[in-house]
């Protein structure tokens, strides 16, 4: 999966930044998320984020231990690591302090603090309001393990705390944990039960974020659509009563959501999209396998009809609605024939875009000890196949905006000259020329062509803001696209 580096420093009036932070990120958006709060907390300690991990004084990896090359990539890093801070204290440049966070820290963090040595302590995803406490504990002794419990209140409480972002778009995390118990999937154990945030505070970091120019949020949750955070009356409120909460933010034009599981899609949630402009028509809804015995096997708790028959109901409420999707291919006893039905499904639904992976066992899942695990080349074969489709149908789902307007979200400058990036409602990336000065609008914009991974466009009009909704329906089997 992705690994990415929080923004850079920004220092606020009253902390003179006076030591160096390094987070590298792996793993979910999540992840991402948790390092911004991160550095966030730890900002009036005076520590400011860089870019490089040579001569911090703190250094923080957030992990992911979804798959196992994952996991084993953190004790690489690691090894790197004790040799940065050997030669930070023997250049008399003071001590490189190193921690584990996430989820790898979560499960295996007695491990960690085994095998690697220069590892002054591993943090758990639900005990990041600590981290400045427990900094000056190990200043004292090495060896802190902290966040085996649960408590997501206590972490969201006190991470309250304004966030600064310099962006137009982000993420908040508005729902944590998981109760699915999917079979081959170490997210229960390593983030605990399902818990949502009151209403109330969401909509309190979305107008924060708002202010600060912020255009997009994307709501993140391990099943965001499973929130049911107190709202406003006292009683759980769903994703739906949430985003129109957070749809009447001035300033806060789109909003996001990942990601979902196909049991929790509610029709009021299906409604929503039909109704509300800013939930833009995208959606990130992993189905795993097209083959009912496997997804029996995978205790996904649906079968493929079920999951076909969801999407025709959420294209009918929002027809031009980009699907995208997570497969896993050679899971326990998957045969050629259980394969085909997940190619055929593919077919069937026309994806935007898809991430797919081949099978890894994890320990402690129930599915590691299922006796029929399927040979590595295989399972590679079938990644192989089912990428070439997905890709396929994204290259086709991108080439078919050509000749459209529609509305994108300029995020960034480009490599070249005065070129702009932003995003199109179906979270296509869009390169426009001479846009740089649209930084933070939404513009229409004439797409020329597009190609796997982006569009290409113009000006179209005259710049001008105005709500988002063109588009195309990535009619069945010819939509979209593949593979992280
Ligand atoms: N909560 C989300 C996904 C979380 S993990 C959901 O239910 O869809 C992200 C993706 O990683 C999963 O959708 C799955 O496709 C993949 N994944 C999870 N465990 C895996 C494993 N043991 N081997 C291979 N891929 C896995
Ligand atoms: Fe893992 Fe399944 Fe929960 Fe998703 S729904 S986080 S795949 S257990
Ligand atoms: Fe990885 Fe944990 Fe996210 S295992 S995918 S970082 S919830």
């Amino acid at each position: 999966m992705t690994e990415t580096l929080v923004s850079p420093a920004v220092e606020t009036a009253d902390t003179p930044a006076t030591k160096r932070l390094f987070i590298k990120t792996y793993g979910c958006q999540m992840n991402v998320y948790d390092s911004e709060r991160m550095a966030d907390v730890l900002r009036p300690l005076g520590y400011a984020p860089t870019d490089t991990p040579e001569g911090a004084d703190f250094v923080i990896l957030n992990t992911c231990h979804i798959r196992e090359k994952a996991a084993e990539k953190v004790y690489s890093e690691l090894g790197k690591l004790r040799l940065m801070k050997l030669d930070k204290a023997a250049s008399g440049d003071g001590a490189m302090t190193i921690a584990v966070a996430g989820c790898v820290a979560q499960a295996e963090g007695e491990e960690i603090m085994r095998r690697q040595p220069a590892v002054d302590l591993v943090v758990g995803p639900q005990a990041y309001h600590q981290l400045p406490e427990l900094l000056t504990r190990t200043a004292r002794a090495r060896g802190e393990r902290i966040g085996a419990d649960f408590a997501p209140d206590a972490k969201f409480d006190a991470l309250s705390a304004p966030r600064v972002t310099t962006g137009v778009t982000a993420f908040l995390t508005v729902q944590e944990g998981c109760d699915k118990f999917c079979s081959f999937c170490v997210v229960p154990y390593t983030r605990g039960a399902e818990w949502s945030r009151p209403v109330a505070d969401i909509v309190t970091e979305a107008r924060r974020l708002a202010d600060q120019g912020v255009r997009e949020v994307t709501l993140l949750g391990q099943n965001v659509n499973a929130y049911d955070g107190i709202g406003p009356d006292g009683s759980p409120s769903t994703l739906a009563q949430l985003a129109r909460a957070l749809a009447d933010i001035p300033g806060l034009d789109r909003i996001r959501y990942t990601t979902s599981h196909p049991n929790d899609m509610s029709d009021d949630l299906i409604a929503a999209h039909a109704e509300l402009d800013a939930l833009m028509p995208y959606l990130h809804l992993p189905v795993q396998s097209g083959s009912d015995r496997i997804l029996r096997l995978m205790n996904r708790k649906h079968g493929r009809a079920k999951y076909i028959d969801l999407i025709g109901r959420i294209r009918e409420a929002r027809p031009d609605m980009a699907i995208s999707g997570d497969f896993i291919v050679g899971f326990p006893s998957e045969t050629d024939r259980d394969f085909e039905d997940t190619l055929d499904l593919v077919r069937t639904v026309g994806y935007a875009s898809a991430f797919s992976f081949m099978y890894s066992p994890r320990p402690g899942t129930p599915a590691s000890t299922m006796g029929t695990q399927v040979p590595d080349d295989v399972s590679r074969a079938r990644l192989h196949a089912l990428q070439a489709l997905l890709t396929e149908q994204q290259v086709a789902f991108n080439a078919a905006q050509a000749g459209r307007t529609l509305d994108v979200l300029f995020e960034k400058v480009g490599r070249h000259g005065r070129q702009a990036i932003g995003r199109s409602p179906y979270l296509q990336s869009v390169h426009v020329e001479d846009a740089d000065h649209l930084i933070g609008r939404i513009v229409p914009v004439q797409i020329l062509s597009g190609a796997q991974n982006s569009l290409s466009g113009t000006l179209s009009a005259s710049g001008v803001d105005r709500p988002v909704l063109q588009g195309v329906r990535p009619s069945s089997g010819d939509a979209l696209r593949a593979e992280r």
